[in-house]
């Protein structure tokens, strides 16, 4: 990967490029998902947490993110993550007081945005991001963390 100089924040539209650019020649799913929800908490304006889900049977437990403490295990269909692990469809949530069952890891929290991570046809967890402002995910973020969870899941060993 090349080295961001500490004066330059990367920018959301960055992300693609910046995404790639650390998951070449890596495979280690961990190590690239820490390095992907690093990138996002700083990429992304008025986030309070980014990071990662895996299905470990039929439960999503916590894998790398930034952010405070978050709870570890979510059954599928419980919470926005749940759901959307579920539904293996992206679900933004603009207001997370309104989404019936939402589970409150940070009470900052007011907006939310749920990726699946599938492999073929396979789930294999879900990227999730939250922000402290109502409302924050655009269709343009929507299409980028759909982007950067579609290059992390493409660096998956076949
Ligand atoms: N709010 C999520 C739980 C995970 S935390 O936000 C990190 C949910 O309802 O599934």
């Amino acid at each position: 990967m090349t080295h961001q100089p500490a004066d330059r924040r990367i920018m959301p539209d960055d992300l693609p490029d910046s995404v790639e650019a650390i998951l070449a020649g890596e495979p280690d799913l961990i190590a690239n998902a820490a390095n992907v929800a690093a990138l996002l908490f700083e990429a992304l304006p008025d986030i309070n947490w980014a990071g990662f889900y895996f299905l470990r049977d039929d439960q999503l437990v916590l894998g790398p993110f930034q952010g405070r403490v978050a709870c570890t295990r979510i059954p599928l269909g419980k919470g926005v993550c749940g759901a959307a692990a579920s539904a293996r469809q992206t679900i933004v949530v603009p207001d997370v007081h309104a989404f019936p069952g939402h589970i409150a890891c940070d009470t900052a929290s007011a907006s939310e945005i749920v990726v699946p991570l599938v492999v073929g046809d396979r789930l294999v967890g879900v990227l999730d991001i939250d922000s402290p402002l109502p409302d924050r995910f655009t269709p343009r973020d929507r299409q980028l963390v759909e982007q950067v969870a579609a290059l992390l899941v493409r660096a998956l060993p076949a």
